[in-house]
């Protein structure tokens, strides 16, 4: 969950920085479309590589019906726009040097003064569209010969985001980072639904496995609880054996229900206060062959059965029902068996109260080999000098 929200910080930096960025931009291009930019040019035969403005004196003559001048010209003007923005609200200042009057003009308005001509678009030149020329003119008359010695253009350029690659660029990561933001999220919620749907299911099972643990407890009033210190145990011993977290739960489990065939046995002699006679005693070890039976069918569980089955097998062979023997003997019986002796040892009995944990460590370590697997009874007996082993005696 940590890495989860971790991840949404790093999101929320990534879509700060693209907006900036995309903020950033749109200012950007707007200033520049507001910005009055300025060519400066002398030659009349300008470079087109950038926007300019050419001249071209197309026609004179000698001037005779205006008093006072003797000369008369045509300019032709170009005003060229290479580039891939928009020019518009253009304006220039074409210096001639020498005095002149404007005789007519096209594409313009025009005003000479002191050898200056300005010249302002009008409707059809106002606008050039990127690799566009558009021409304007006029024809003065003069005392003397005129010549463009310079010209200052300015102008403004309709610079577009949208003709940015670097805005198309961020606008993708953004768009992607979103459509991965949103998928992580959708996974988010769908897993945690899964996750609260399966720790749902898991406490339904725990509570149904305590649940029929319970039921097997109440049937022997003596061992109150036994189910569920046996399961604990169990787990814990694997624990230590390297059984896996998943593998731990599942021996806690068997471990619940390794006594359920007591069901099969009759309260008259599970809950006899005395001690039992040989036949009673046969019939309460009947209860592993029981319990093997109830849980033929729980595949679900594997080893549900052996815990069940064989909790009552020894080491040596001498155990009951099935007589087997050292590793014959599935391993979690073997477990279930160290635990279920454990317990039964530290709980007390109608007959006795309940033995020392000292006592019981020095029974298990004695029974090593015998009763038990000598493998599991030191890992036990870790376990309770460790503290690991949560013992409460009863008396
Ligand atoms: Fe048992």
């Amino acid at each position: 969950m940590k890495g989860k929200i971790g991840n949404r910080k790093i999101y929320a930096v990534l879509f700060a920085v693209y907006i900036v960025l995309l903020i950033g931009m749109l200012i950007y291009y707007k200033q520049m479309s507001n910005k009055i930019f300025v060519v400066k040019g002398t030659s009349a035969e300008a470079d087109r590589s950038g926007i300019c403005i050419m001249s071209e004196r197309s026609k004179e003559w000698a001037e005779t019906g205006t008093p006072g001048y003797d000369k008369g010209m045509e300019y032709d003007f170009i005003i060229v726009n290479p580039g891939d923005a928009e020019i518009y609200d253009w304006q220039a200042e074409i210096n001639f040097g020498t005095g002149f009057v404007i005789d007519s003009s096209w594409n313009g308005t025009f005003e000479a003064s002191d050898g200056r001509l300005t010249v302002k678009p009008d409707e059809r030149t106002a606008v050039l569209q990127p690799e566009e020329e558009k021409t304007f003119g006029l024809v003065m008359i003069s005392l003397n010969e005129q010549q463009v010695l310079d010209y200052s253009l300015y102008y403004k350029a309709n610079y577009k985001y949208t003709d940015s690659p670097a805005f198309w660029l961020v606008a993708a990561a953004l768009l992607l980072t979103l459509t991965v933001f949103i998928t992580d999220e959708y996974n988010r919620r769908r897993y945690s639904k899964l996750r609260k749907s399966r720790e749902e299911i898991h406490a339904i099972l725990m509570d149904s496995f305590t649940t029929f643990a319970n039921i097997i407890d109440a049937k022997d009033p003596y061992t109150q609880g036994h189910s569920l210190r046996v399961a604990e145990y169990a787990r814990l011993i694997s624990g230590k054996m390297g059984y896996s977290e998943e593998e731990q739960e599942r021996v806690y489990w068997i471990g619940m229900l390794h006594d359920i065939g007591k069901i099969g046995i009759t309260d008259v002699i599970l809950q006899k206060p005395g001690s039992l006679d040989n036949e009673e005693y046969y019939t309460i070890q009947t209860h592993v062959d029981i319990g093997g039976a109830i849980l033929k069918d729980f595949n679900a569980l594997s080893d549900i059965t052996a815990g069940a089955q064989y909790h009552h097998e020894r080491w040596d062979g001498k155990g009951y029902s099935k007589h087997l023997k050292g590793k014959e003997i599935p391993q979690i019986a073997r477990i279930i068996c160290v635990a279920d002796s454990f317990d039964a040892m530290t709980s007390p009995r109608v007959y006795r109260k309940a033995l020392t944990v000292e006592f019981a460590k020095e029974e298990l370590e004695k029974c090593a080999g015998t009763q038990f697997d000598p493998e599991i009874v030191p890992v036990m007996i870790k376990l309770i000098d460790e503290g690991a082993v949560p013992i409460e005696i009863r008396s």
